[in-house]
């Protein structure tokens, strides 16, 4: 197989590749037969940094002979694989085909324990050690570069092994979340609440919501608002909203940061994530024991 627009082009390729190898052959022999004329000294004359002389020593033999044997394997090794042009070598190997012979050799050792692992249920599954080590793998492959290795997660990337769940943590929504994507949209409140201190006050009683230390008299000041403007994602208790994606606010678990600033700045300008879809890029057995290995992360 070969990219080539024109069959010219491959002859072209194979044309160039095999003149520059004989090329190099010739400028070898030519040049090693050849002598500079030299004076009583040995050297050809030319001088440089005011003492560094020139001399005319023939090549190494060792040297040449290793030369020789680089071409040598040049030539086999255009015989037999892919290099000179559309010419595909005697073994007809492509890159494509190395990938898939890996992929069947993979596909026949761990197909049928993937098979076996299907019929099983999630919640059976994340307590098997065979199928876990299989899911750590998938997941430091596919995941842990936005949730951690350690599936700790970090700013804007949820923790999967706090049991703190966005869209859910039943083996339904862990598998949606993974074939579908998610998005999370906190929507900038600041202007809609008044100002900062209207954000300030709101904060206070989301604190009072979750238990943490707070203004009482602010508070007091921004219930009314979090009931008009927040409580329709966030529930009126704070704890959240999984069908989209709101967060429990009551739990003192933060994804965007935990300190009074980065709270005060997911308010008044909002959050967005964003979970990509892996529909169609990892196959059902590879979304089943990812979904069982996150479900027993945090079981
Ligand atoms: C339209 C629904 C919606 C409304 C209205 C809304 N939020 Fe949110 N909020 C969300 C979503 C969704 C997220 C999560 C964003 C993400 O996934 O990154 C969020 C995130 C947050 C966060 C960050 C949580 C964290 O763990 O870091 C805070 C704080 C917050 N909201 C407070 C509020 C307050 C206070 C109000 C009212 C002024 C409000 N939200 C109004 C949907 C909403
Ligand atoms: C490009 C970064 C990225 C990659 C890659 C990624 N995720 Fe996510 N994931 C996120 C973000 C961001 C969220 C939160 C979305 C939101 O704010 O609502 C999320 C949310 C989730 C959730 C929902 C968490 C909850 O609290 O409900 C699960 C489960 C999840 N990811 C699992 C995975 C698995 C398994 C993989 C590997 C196949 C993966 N993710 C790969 C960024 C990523």
């Amino acid at each position: 197989m070969s990219d080539f627009t024109h069959d010219a082009w491959g002859i072209y390729v194979a044309v160039i590749t095999l003149v520059s190898i004989v090329a190099c052959l010739v400028l070898l022999f030519g040049f090693s037969s050849q002598r500079v004329p030299v004076n009583d000294v040995g050297t050809t004359g030319h001088v440089w940094d005011e003492n560094l002389e020139e001399r005319n020593n023939p090549l190494p033999r060792w040297w040449m002979w290793l030369f020789v044997i680089t071409v040598i394997f040049g030539f086999i090794y255009l015989a037999l694989y892919p290099g000179l042009g559309a010419f595909a070598g005697k073994y007809g190997w492509t890159s494509a085909g190395a990938y898939k012979s890996e992929q069947a050799e993979a596909a026949a050792t761990y197909g049928p324990l993937v098979d076996k692992f299907l019929k099983q249920d999630v919640k059976v599954l994340a307590g098997n050690a065979e199928a876990r080590q299989m899911g750590q793998r998938l997941f430091l492959t596919y995941c842990a570069q936005c949730h951690g290795s350690d599936a700790g997660g970090s700013r804007g990337f949820p923790s999967l092994k706090d049991n703190d769940w966005l869209h859910g943590g039943d083996p339904q929504a862990i598998r949606l979340s993974i074939v579908q994507g998610r998005e999370g949209m906190m929507p900038p409140m600041g202007a809609a609440l008044g100002g900062d201190e209207d954000v300030r006050d709101v904060m206070h009683y989301v604190f009072r919501l979750g238990g943490r230390t707070f203004d009482g008299i602010r508070a007091t000041r921004g219930k009314a608002k979090f009931d008009a403007m927040c409580a329709v994602c966030h529930k009126p208790d704070g704890k959240g909203n999984m069908a989209i994606g709101a967060p429990n606010l009551a739990d003192d678990i933060w994804l965007h940061g935990a300190t009074d600033a980065a709270i005060m700045e997911s308010i008044s300008k909002g959050r967005k994530g964003s979970m990509p879809s892996h529909e169609g890029f990892l196959d059902e057995g590879k979304v089943h024991l990812l979904t069982a290995y996150v479900y027993g992360l945090s079981r």
